[in-house]
C-alpha cells in the first residue's frame, strides 16, 4: 500500500517519475453518476455540501467506479460566503447566487473575517471521514476558489459573462479591490489550511473565469493575490496545483502566481503549453470535457494524442480541462482512466 507521499498523484505534483501517469477529474462526483443523482432526490446541494457524513459519502462515490489516482473532497469554492456574510443559495436550473453582492467600499468593510475551524469545520470534518475510509489507498485534494473568481460571484451575485461589474471595481475604486483581495486572501488561506490539517495532501485552487482578463489586467489586479493564496498554501508543505481555464495566452504569468502543478484548458496543445511553462513545472490537463461524449475509438485517438505529447516525462497528471460536464457517459470516463494507466511509452 502506498504511504503518505508515495501515491504515484502525489510524486507527479512533485515532478517526480512514476508507474503510471496519475489521472483524475473535476466533478468527478456529481450529476452524470446516478448515485448522486439518486441523493439529490432527497437532499438539497447545500445540505450534501454541509452534512460531513454526506459530502463524504459523495466523495468517494466515484473512486472504485472510476479507478483514478486522487479523491477530491465534495465542497463548493462558494461555501466561505456564508460566514463572510453575503448568503449563498443554488436554484435549480441557474447555479449559484447571491442575495447581498458586494458593491461598494462599505459593502467591502462589512465582510465578517471567517474562523475556519469553526464555522467551515463541517468540510474538514468530511475530510478525515473519507481518510478513515480511503487514507492508506488514495489522498484527498483539498480545494479553494481562488480571490478573482471568488471575488467575481460576490460582486456580480452569480455568474457572469461579461464580469462589467467586478472590472468596475479593479478600474474605478482600486482601494475598494485591494482591500476586497486582502480580506479574501485571509480567508482563502485560513481555509486551505484547516483542510490541509484535517488531512488533505494536495490542494487545487480554482481560478476558472480569470481567462477573461487581459495580460496587464491579470498581472496589476490579480497575480499578487493568488500568489499569496498559492503561497501560503505552500508553506503547508503540500503539493498545490494552479487550475485556470481560458489562459493558455498567459500561460507565463499563470506560472509566476505559482503552484507547483499549472493545470491549462485545451485550447492549447499540452507539448506547446509545458514548453512555455518549462518542464521543471508540474502539469495537469487538458482534453476537452467534451471529448467525453465522443465514441470511444474517437476518444482514445484524443487520450493518446495527449499521452504522446507528455512524453513520458516526469510531472504529467491527466485531467480534463475543466469539470466533467452533467450528461457524461460514466463508461467513457472509466475507460479514460484505463487509457490513461494502459498507456506505455516509447
Ligand atoms: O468532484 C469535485 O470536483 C468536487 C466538488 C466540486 C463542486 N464544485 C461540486 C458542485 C468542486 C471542486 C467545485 C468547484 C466549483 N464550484 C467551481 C470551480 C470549478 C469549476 O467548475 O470551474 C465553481 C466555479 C463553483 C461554483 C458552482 N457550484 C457553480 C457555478 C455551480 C453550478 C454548476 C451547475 O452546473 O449547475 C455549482 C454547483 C455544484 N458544485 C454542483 C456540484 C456537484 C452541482 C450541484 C447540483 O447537484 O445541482
Amino acid at each position: 500500500m502506498a504511504e503518505n507521499g508515495d501515491f504515484r498523484f502525489i510524486k507527479a505534483c512533485r515532478g517526480e517519475a512514476v508507474d503510471v501517469t496519475p489521472i483524475w477529474f473535476m466533478r468527478q462526483a456529481g450529476r452524470y453518476m446516478k448515485v448522486y443523482r439518486d441523493l439529490k432526490e432527497k437532499y438539497t446541494f447545500l445540505e450534501l455540501c454541509h452534512n460531513p457524513e454526506l459530502a463524504c459519502e459523495v466523495t468517494l462515490q466515484p473512486l472504485d467506479v472510476l479507478g483514478v489516482d486522487a479523491a477530491i473532497i465534495f465542497a463548493d469554492i462558494l461555501l466561505p460566503l456564508e460566514p463572510m456574510g453575503t448568503g449563498l443559495e443554488f436554484n435549480v436550473g441557474d447555479g449559484p447566487s447571491i442575495p447581498r453582492p458586494v458593491r461598494t467600499h462599505q459593502d467591502v468593510v462589512n465582510l465578517k473575517p471567517v474562523d475556519a475551524e469553526a464555522q467551515l469545520g463541517f468540510v474538514g470534518d468530511a475530510i478525515r471521514m473519507v481518510l478513515s475510509e480511503i487514507g492508506s489507498r488514495l489522498p484527498l485534494i483539498g480545494f479553494c476558489g481562488a480571490p478573482f473568481t471568488l471575488c467575481s460571484y460576490m460582486i456580480e451575485g452569480g455568474k457572469s459573462k461579461e464580469y462589467t461589474i467586478t472590472k468596475r471595481m479593479m478600474y474605478e475604486s482600486p482601494g475598494t479591490w485591494e482591500l476586497l483581495m486582502d480580506k479574501v486572501c485571509q480567508v482563502l488561506i485560513d481555509y486551505l489550511k484547516m483542510q490541509i490539517a484535517a488531512g488533505a495532501k494536495a490542494v487545487q485552487v480554482f481560478d476558472s473565469w480569470v481567462g477573461c482578463m487581459s495580460p496587464h489586467d491579470y498581472q496589476t489586479y490579480i497575480l499578487p493575490y493568488t500568489k499569496r493564496v498559492l503561497e501560503g498554501a505552500k508553506a503547508t508543505g503540500v503539493p498545490v496545483i494552479n487550475f485556470s481555464t481560458g489562459t493558455s495566452s498567459i500561460l507565463p504569468l499563470v506560472k509566476q502566481a505559482g503552484g507547483d502543478v499549472v493545470s491549462f484548458d485545451w485550447r492549447i496543445g499540452l507539448d506547446q503549453a509545458w514548453d512555455i511553462l518549462g518542464h521543471d513545472t508540474a502539469i495537469q490537463g487538458n482534453l476537452d470535457p467534451n471529448i467525453l461524449f465522443a465514441p470511444i475509438p474517437f476518444i482514445k485517438k484524443r487520450v493518446m494524442e495527449i499521452m504522446r505529447q507528455a512524453e513520458g516525462r516526469p510531472g504529467h497528471i491527466f485531467n480534463l480541462g475543466h469539470g466533467i460536464l452533467q450528461h457524461t457517459p460514466v463508461d467513457h470516463v472509466k475507460a479514460v482512466v484505463e487509457m490513461v494507466h494502459e498507456y506505455k511509452h516509447e
